[in-house]
């Protein structure tokens, strides 16, 4: 005999709800997404090719549909739609925004729509901030730190960094844009007084004078293709995947958080494929240095590619729901599923 369930409901959680749940949360979201992360990489979750909606009117311009689901003790499925205007910038109105979807795993029912720019900064700076502690383990820790591209992720990772304990001597800038390199500065300044902070005219000095580079621009293809820039070997984290020549990559140690998602939609590993028609260059991925299987040395330039996942934005996603669930302010759209009678 089949048991009654409780009646489907559908909860809207706000951008200020979800900054509440995850707000001052580093460490706890560290390990939440190295937790679904570890359950991808088992083969615990599903996760699909991302769908890209682009347009050929406004080329710089695109949608991604993230559906995704995850089993352990998150069991939750879902999708992310997340848009991403450049030219909101000018407008002065952040370039990505984005909602989550989260279904329920016995009756596929959606039960919640939360606000997730905030979602998807925290999990990509999560797994970053991660990255960067596993892949430092064997060369000496990085005390100057450079941002190339200074936008919302630039800011998400750094807070991801020194709330997981990380200190830098230096924090360096290098924008094409100014008033985002000011910007920036303006955050440093207030969050991480005690380090000199640097803004460079070039790419070249960024990169020459940090030991942990992180690219969070908004390129569409490779911009920086001198290796001889990288020649101390710096720790790279490629969050915006298509910086880097594929000549760069292929003269340099590299991980990924997925093989198969990483290696499409023309990321810098996608063409140092091409170029190589192989995946010799791949070391492995996160997961693989995270159960010792991979050991990346100092001896050359280490770049970690995270294509991003959508487990993690339903990890991080199911966490603040159960969070603005505990704390009562669930706000539940009445009659939202109006039609539950079969026969009527
Ligand atoms: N891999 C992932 O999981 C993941 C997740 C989220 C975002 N991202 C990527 O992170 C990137 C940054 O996102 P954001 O929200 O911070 O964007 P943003 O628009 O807020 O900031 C991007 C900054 O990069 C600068 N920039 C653009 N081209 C540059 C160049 N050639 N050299 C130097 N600076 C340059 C812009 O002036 C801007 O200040 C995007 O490419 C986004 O797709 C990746």
């Amino acid at each position: 005999m089949s048991h009654p369930i409780a009646m489907p409901q559908f909860a809207v959680i706000t951008g200020a709800q979800v900054r509440h749940a995850l707000q001052g949360r580093e460490h706890e979201m560290v390990a939440l997404v190295e937790d679904a992360y570890r359950l991808h990489s088992a083969g615990d979750s599903v996760n699909p090719p991302s769908y890209f909606l682009r347009f050929p009117d406004r080329p710089a311009s695109r949608i991604i549909a993230l559906p995704a689901s995850i089993g352990g003790r998150l069991r939750v499925d879902g999708v992310k739609w997340v848009s991403s205007f450049p030219g909101n910038v000018a407008l002065g109105i952040p370039r990505a925004s984005a909602v989550l979807i989260l279904n329920d795993q016995d009756t596929g029912y959606p039960f919640a729509c939360l606000e997730s720019s905030i979602i998807s900064a925290t999990r990509t700076a999560a797994l970053a901030a991660s990255a960067a502690d596993w892949l430092s383990r064997d060369r000496q820790r990085p005390a100057r730190v450079g941002f190339f591209g200074a936008g919302l992720i630039a800011r998400y990772i750094h807070t991801f960094l020194v709330g997981t304990g990380w200190t830098f001597d230096e924090v360096g800038i290098f924008d094409v844009s100014a008033a985002s390199a000011a910007g920036f500065g303006r955050y440093l300044q207030r969050s991480a007084p005690d380090s000199v902070i640097t803004v460079h005219d070039t790419a070249e000095l960024l990169i020459r004078s940090s030991d942990l580079v992180v690219f969070a621009t908004v390129a569409s293809q490779p911009h920086v293709s001198e290796l001889r820039w990288f020649e101390h070997h710096p720790l790279v984290l490629h969050v915006s995947l298509r910086d880097l020549a594929p000549e760069i990559l292929l003269a340099a140690g590299n991980i990924v958080d997925d093989i198969d998602h990483c290696l499409k939609a023309s990321t810098s590993p996608h063409l140092a494929e091409q170029l190589s028609g192989n995946r010799d260059f791949l070391l492995g991925t996160l997961a693989d240095v995270m159960a010792g299987r991979v050991k990346p040395t100092a001896e050359r330039p280490l770049v970690f590619s995270p294509f991003g996942l959508g487990v993690l934005d339903l990890a991080v996603g199911k966490y603040v729901y159960d969070q603005v669930s505990r704390s009562g302010d669930l706000h539940v759209v009445d009659d939202f599923f109006h039609e539950l009678d079969r026969y009527g």
